[in-house]
């Protein structure tokens, strides 16, 4: 007997493309293969050691023990804004245009709740950070796929989005600096996407969870084009910057309606983070610069350097300017997934095939440089010695 079914909602998870590469990898282990994975973007590195030893004592303090504010603590919420100032010149008022999230991810998921009704229609980069088809296809709305080609730059043309689309479309996700691909997006364009947005009518979130990671000029923030907050959000996350995916804290920072709309789920939905992370969150915000530039300069490091080793192997690539991820093509044709199986094979290196990102990541593979630096040497000559199957 079955029992009661699910939910139809369930339906809108496609199966789990890592599934299968945890299976080989397991497989490759147990031959007792020495496997580097480079499949998934979580630094290597441990959160620095004055924000544990800070955190430490806020989890002792019997006032963080109690519920903490949904939508974020007045003083984590000025500290955001006061951070962003310094960062972008951006002013932001702490009370109506910032919200505190159990990390950007479950903020990219839950926003279409507040944004989108049933039949409406999202437009979503390809390749892109899945989390931001979730909420947009449990709410009941459509996807519209907006292929990020490398001829662009990997930005979305949206010069060519029909306008039967443009018509249907109610909010536009960007990503920059971008997973996977490692490009960044510039003043010019966000000021493209702003136009763009105002006069079709919907929202842009754009998604900078490794506005930290850059390797040339810090990236702009789409809240500094003139006129953005009419229908602008951006994400932010402590994740990458401060290497603390596991700690679970980001914000959402712009239109205040948006912003306070998202706030307003979450009240109903959660009860916000821990206020002991909240208040690690305050230290990490205010001693930014010394804890965030050894570990932008660990990424650039890594990142320049596989991609260099790749590109001398002759696989195709674009350089990345931001984030940890090198996206590419191997120097012979092959779809991604074959292209993973067999590096796997041949030298026990994991990486994550294109494809799981988009249609349009169809023949790319990314790596994450996300393991230790001897590891990564030792994986760049693995693959730079490797000899491909013909055909
Ligand atoms: C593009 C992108 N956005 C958001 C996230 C989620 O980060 P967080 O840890 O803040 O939920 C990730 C995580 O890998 C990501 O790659």
């Amino acid at each position: 007997m079955r029992g009661p079914s699910l939910s139809a909602n369930m339906k809108a998870f496609p199966p789990y493309l890592f599934a299968e590469l945890d299976k080989r990898k397991r497989e490759e282990l147990k031959k007792g293969r020495d496997v580097i994975s480079l499949a998934v973007g979580d630094p290597d590195l441990p959160t620095p050691r004055p924000v544990s030893d800070f955190a430490a004592r806020e989890v002792k303090k019997p006032a963080n023990h109690r519920y903490p504010c949904g939508r974020g603590s007045e003083r984590l919420r000025k500290a955001i804004a006061a951070w962003h100032y310094k960062r972008h010149g951006l002013k932001l008022d702490p009370e109506t245009e910032v919200t505190v999230l159990i990390g950007s991810k479950e903020g990219l998921a839950h926003l279409p709740f507040a944004l989108l009704n049933r039949g409406d229609t999202a437009l979503i980069p390809d390749p892109a950070y899945p989390a931001c088809k979730t909420g947009v296809l449990l709410s009941g709305a459509r996807v519209e796929r907006l292929p990020l080609k490398e001829e662009n730059g990997f930005l979305p043309d949206l010069g060519a989005i029909s306008r039967f689309v443009r018509r249907g479309a109610k909010m536009l996700f960007l990503n920059y600096p971008n997973n996977p691909t490692g490009a960044c997006a510039s003043a010019g364009f966000y000021k493209e996407a702003v136009e763009f947005a105002v006069k079709n009518n919907l929202w842009v979130a754009q998604d900078a969870a490794y506005s930290e990671i850059y390797f040339k000029k810090p990236p702009p923030s789409i809240l500094s084009v003139p006129g953005a907050r009419a229908a602008a959000v951006e994400f932010y996350s402590m994740s990458k910057t401060y290497c603390m995916t596991g700690w679970r804290l980001g914000w959402l920072i712009g239109n205040r309606r948006a912003v306070q709309a998202l706030g307003k789920l979450k009240e109903n939905m959660d009860s916000g983070q821990f206020n002991a992370i909240q208040e690690t969150a305050v230290f990490c915000l205010e001693n930014h610069a010394v804890l965030a530039e050894p570990i932008r300069k660990t990424f650039k490091r890594r990142t320049e350097f596989f991609a260099g080793e790749l590109k001398k192997a002759g696989w195709n690539l674009t350089l990345p300017e931001a984030a940890f991820f090198v996206w590419a093509r191997p120097p012979v044709r092959r779809g991604s997934l074959a292209a993973v199986y067999e590096i796997l094979e041949k030298t026990s290196v994991l990486a994550s095939p294109g494809s799981g990102f988009g249609a349009s990541g169809e023949g790319f593979v990314r790596f994450s440089l996300c393991a230790p630096d001897a590891r990564i040497k030792e994986a760049a000559r693995r693959i730079a010695g490797m000899k491909w199957q013909k055909g």
